[in-house]
């Protein structure tokens, strides 16, 4: 495994993959890596030669009250756990290499950014798609993998992947949970014991909200309010938003239908937590 911290060396060691037709996958990330993590990697091991592997706690994705300072940042574990897969190469830049003294440029998707999460966090998309843009451009790789648990992130970074004509696939992964249903997620360290034992509620008001679905009931506006009871009684979740969605634009949906994402976001404390499920309707 080979782990870079130049852009120099990385172009170097992919153009020689390249050179002998080998495809190459990429999972950016932001470190502090856990089994949502690895699932995206062996995933990219499986379908590709070249597994390459981007560690960057981006400063731009974080508002000026969020976590970056605290963010956890486990170089080690990282990287133990990086071998183990067999993942190729870490791609490890500092903060000075992405956004050099004099750096201006940042790439904002209209419309979707400002939405949902972006509502609450002015700015971070535009964080994200700038940071991926970057790297989509260093390591230009066949296929990119994210991971349907950041599901407005999804949608965003393959808008900006057409709309900027990168050649680079892009594959959505599914959501890996703890065994009480929560998502996995970096910021679930920060969760006190009894945060941790609510937040489980997530997604068990998400499953609720499917099972009334598929029980016939198509008013948006009574599935997310199911929801939303949900977790008011049974925790001390404060909501950010609780949505219906079209799954492909993020339109807000009036009637349950198409291809559905029920999304959440809510905070325990400092701690703020997302969720979703896709639901297919025919
Ligand atoms: P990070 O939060 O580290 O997540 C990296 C990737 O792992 C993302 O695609 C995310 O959706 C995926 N992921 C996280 N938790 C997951 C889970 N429980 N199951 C499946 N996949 C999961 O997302 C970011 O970093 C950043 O915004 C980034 C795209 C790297 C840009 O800085």
């Amino acid at each position: 495994m080979i782990i870079t911290t130049t852009i120099t060396q990385v172009q170097a060691q992919l153009s020689l993959a390249r050179k002998k037709n080998k495809t190459i996958g990429f999972v950016p990330t932001m470190g502090a890596l856990h089994e949502g993590h690895l699932s995206l990697l062996r995933r990219a091991k499986k379908e590709n030669k070249i597994c390459v592997l981007s560690i960057f706690v981006n400063p731009t994705q974080f508002g000026p009250t969020e976590d970056f300072t605290k963010y956890p940042r486990e170089k080690k574990n990282d990287v133990l756990l990086a071998k183990k897969e067999n993942i190729d190469i870490i791609f490890y830049p500092s903060e000075k290499l992405m956004y050099p003294p004099g750096y201006l440029t940042t790439v904002e998707i209209k419309n979707l950014s400002d939405v949902l999460c972006g509502r609450f966090r002015p700015g971070h998309f535009t964080g994200v798609a700038t940071v991926v843009a970057k790297l989509l451009n260093i390591l230009r790789p066949d296929t990119m993998y994210l991971g349907q648990k950041d599901a407005q992130q999804c949608v965003i970074l393959k808008r900006l992947v057409q709309d900027l004509n990168f050649a680079t696939k892009v594959f959505l992964c599914p959501t890996i949970r703890e065994p009480d249903g929560l998502a996995m997620s970096s910021r679930n360290k920060y969760l006190s014991i009894a945060e941790r034992k609510e937040a489980s509620v997530l997604y068990r008001s998400l499953c609720l909200a499917r099972d009334e679905i598929q029980h016939g009931i198509r008013n948006a506006t009574r599935i997310r309010y199911l929801i939303e009871q949900n977790i008011r009684t049974l925790s001390h979740g404060k909501i950010d938003y609780v949505a219906s969605v079209d799954a492909e634009n993020l339109m807000p949906l009036n009637e349950i239908k198409g291809n559905v994402l029920l999304m959440v976001a809510a905070r325990w404390g400092q701690t703020r937590l997302i969720d979703n499920i896709r639901i297919t309707l025919k």
